[in-house]
């Protein structure tokens, strides 16, 4: 697998466990981008020249694939540049008209900051109520507070399908058909940044109204993100930013707008990352949801018994017979234990071990569980072996052992 992935050519003894920040990229995608700049590198719906004609023809494409990939139709795909840009677009162009004072918005406790700071300025700006779904002590959501927390005033519910620091995976069909029963007109925005690359999704069978994500957690490239909206959701949103490219006439005073989900799109989109991320689908599909997940539950299940291994670790999240993805996060609890940023910059300096340290865009929910240093977060890829985990347990140990 790593023979797919060209850093390693350059750098053969990097033990990437970063992907929940970003996973590296196949030499399907990187030529991908090459070819859209040195063979056809031209705008979009705008030139009646040859290059131009396939460079729409391969972003149109592109949408569809990505439409087919989670279920949706290709009218439902608004790219945008991340899963940061995809909920802020939600909360502008949803929330401006639909959120009042004294509405609700509800989200979880397990929230990144993307999928949180949005609405609290939201509610904020609104003078609406910001509410949370609480995480229970096993690091699960805890579902039995629905009924106390959906009233006729929920506008939206927003939440994660897997924490990017604890590794839950939601059950958000569940959820979902849950917050419908207690209030049908209520919106779900699923953040699913850690989600995508690791399990197959159907959006219409979730039930969601939106689904969020990035293409460069997707073994695609950084710059392009995708917003599903389920098509009826339309009629209830408009954009917030206009340009060229969003309308279909303009006049002194006036302008008629596209339709969804080109009058979402002002500007030149990012092309070649548009492109060049339906090749990161294809990437996946080549594979195989059946050999990636089966290929990452063993790592996780790997990692598990080898961090145990290692005393005064405490893992902040569920254990591996619950829900879970690879993403495992962890702090040592020993006095004179190493710090997770010292940890991060000594495996990293001897070792070229890569892992994420500090609050991980979370820092409410590190708070709430105690680990006011923040962890060290390893998570995985297709790309990891067991011999990635066995350098990480030596280099840790190795860090503890200068500690003491
Ligand atoms: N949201 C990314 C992470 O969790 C950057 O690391």
């Amino acid at each position: 697998m790593k023979n797919n992935f060209p850093i390693f050519q350059n750098n053969p003894d990097l033990v990437y466990f970063d992907s929940a920040a970003t996973s590296l990229k196949p030499a399907s995608v990187v030529l991908s981008e090459m070819e859209y700049y040195t063979q056809y590198s031209a705008n979009i719906h705008r030139g009646l020249y040859q290059i131009s004609g396939k460079a729409s023809e391969s972003y149109d494409q592109s949408r569809q694939i990505i439409a087919d990939f989670i279920h949706a139709d290709s009218e439902e795909i608004i790219f945008t540049s991340g899963t940061t840009a995809s909920i802020n677009l939600v909360a502008q162009c949803w929330g401006q008209q639909n959120i009042k004072s004294g509405d609700e918005i509800v989200i979880t406790q397990t929230e990144h900051h993307s999928n949180l700071v949005p609405w609290q300025q939201l509610a904020l700006a609104k003078k609406a109520k910001l509410k949370y779904i609480p995480v229970t002590s096993d690091f699960l959501l805890n579902l039995k507070s629905l009924p106390k927390l959906i009233t006729p005033k929920t506008k939206i519910v927003a939440l994660t399908h897997v924490s990017n620091v604890l590794g839950t995976i939601n059950p958000v069909k569940k959820i979902v058909q849950a917050i419908k029963k207690l209030n049908p007109q209520t919106l779900v925005l699923v953040d699913g940044a850690q989600s995508v690359a690791h399990f197959p999704l159907d959006v219409k069978s979730l039930g969601v109204d939106f689904y969020a994500f990035s293409g460069h957690k997707l073994y695609g490239p950084t710059g392009i993100g995708v917003l599903y909206v389920n098509r009826k959701t339309y009629s209830s949103m408009s954009p917030t930013t206009f340009g060229g490219g969003a309308i279909t006439e303009v006049f002194w005073h006036k302008t008629i707008l596209d339709h969804p989900p080109f009058c979402y799109e002002p500007g030149t989109p990012p092309i070649a990352q548009a492109i060049a991320l339906s090749q990161a689908i294809k990437f996946i599909q080549k594979i195989g949801w059946h050999k990636i997940i089966q290929h990452e539950q063993d790592l996780t299940n790997y990692l598990f018994q080898k961090l145990n291994s290692i005393s005064h670790l405490k893992i902040l999240g569920p254990g591996n017979n619950n829900p879970r993805l690879g993403v495992i996060s962890f702090a040592l609890t020993k006095p004179k234990s190493p710090a997770p940023h010292d940890i991060g910059d000594i495996i990293s300096q001897k070792f070229n071990i890569a892992v994420r340290t500090g609050f991980h865009c979370a820092m409410p929910l590190h708070h709430l569980f105690g680990f006011n240093t923040g962890t060290t977060r390893v998570s995985l890829g297709i790309y990891n072996t067991p011999k990635d985990i066995d350098k990480l347990i030596e280099s840790l140990n190795y860090t503890i052992k200068i500690f003491s």
